[in-house]
């Protein structure tokens, strides 16, 4: 009778296999031995937190980690501030705080300590659209829509800070927005005419 020994790769394989089926048990039996605490995955680390959002207080438990976009978007369901890049590159989250537009996917929420945010949510008065809102309508000013609130939000900054002057320094100041639809040209065409129309922002 002939017996077939195994090559060297496969005694290598079987070696190996051995090993890992070892290192399983002595894992589950270190597991076993371990208190239960040491195990589990550690508590998410919450702090309290009151700040001001569209004019409404709120006092919040809310996770050290989260940025503020997570907190309106996940948190409190105010899903109106998107989110593109979270790293600051897109504009799509851009709220104003205390007044400053702000990228929102930047901001730790728990840095926000008796502030006062306004997102997209809080422009319209009831059924009335804020006059940046109206002119977006009118001039076309988006196709798919997802940078919208964000294009909004900073063309009203723009006018409240009240630095661009001009058409070239509009589209300088919205340089902070991308969008992926190319409406650029309709956008800087409603900010434009709510700055000449003098509305109040
Ligand atoms: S999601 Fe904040 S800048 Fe893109
Ligand atoms: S309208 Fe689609 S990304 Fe701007």
């Amino acid at each position: 009778m002939h017996y077939c020994y195994p090559s060297n790769s496969r005694r290598g394989f079987i070696k190996k296999a051995v090993g890992l089926a070892s290192w399983g048990i002595a894992s589950t039996l270190l597991a076993d031995a371990l208190p239960v605490e040491s195990v589990l995955p550690l508590p998410i680390p919450k702090q309290k937190l009151s700040l001001e959002i569209n004019g409404v207080a709120h006092d919040l438990m809310v996770d050290m980690r989260s940025t503020l976009l997570d907190l309106l978007r996940e948190q409190l369901n105010m899903t109106g501030t998107k989110k593109g890049c979270g790293m600051g590159d897109c504009g799509a989250c851009m709220v104003h705080v205390n007044g400053n537009r702000t990228n929102a996917c930047l901001s730790l929420a728990v840095y926000n300590e008796g502030n006062k945010v306004t997102t997209i949510e809080g422009l319209a008065k009831g059924e009335a659209l804020h006059p940046m809102q109206e002119a977006f309508l009118k001039h076309d000013a988006f196709q798919c829509g997802y940078c919208t609130s964000g294009q909004i939000m900073s063309a009203v900054a723009c006018l409240k800070e009240g630095t661009a002057k001009n058409r070239d320094q509009i589209k300088d100041y919205m340089k902070r927005n991308i969008c992926r639809c190319g409406s650029y040209q309709n956008i800087v065409d409603a900010i434009v005419e709510v700055q000449k129309s003098g509305a109040k922002v």
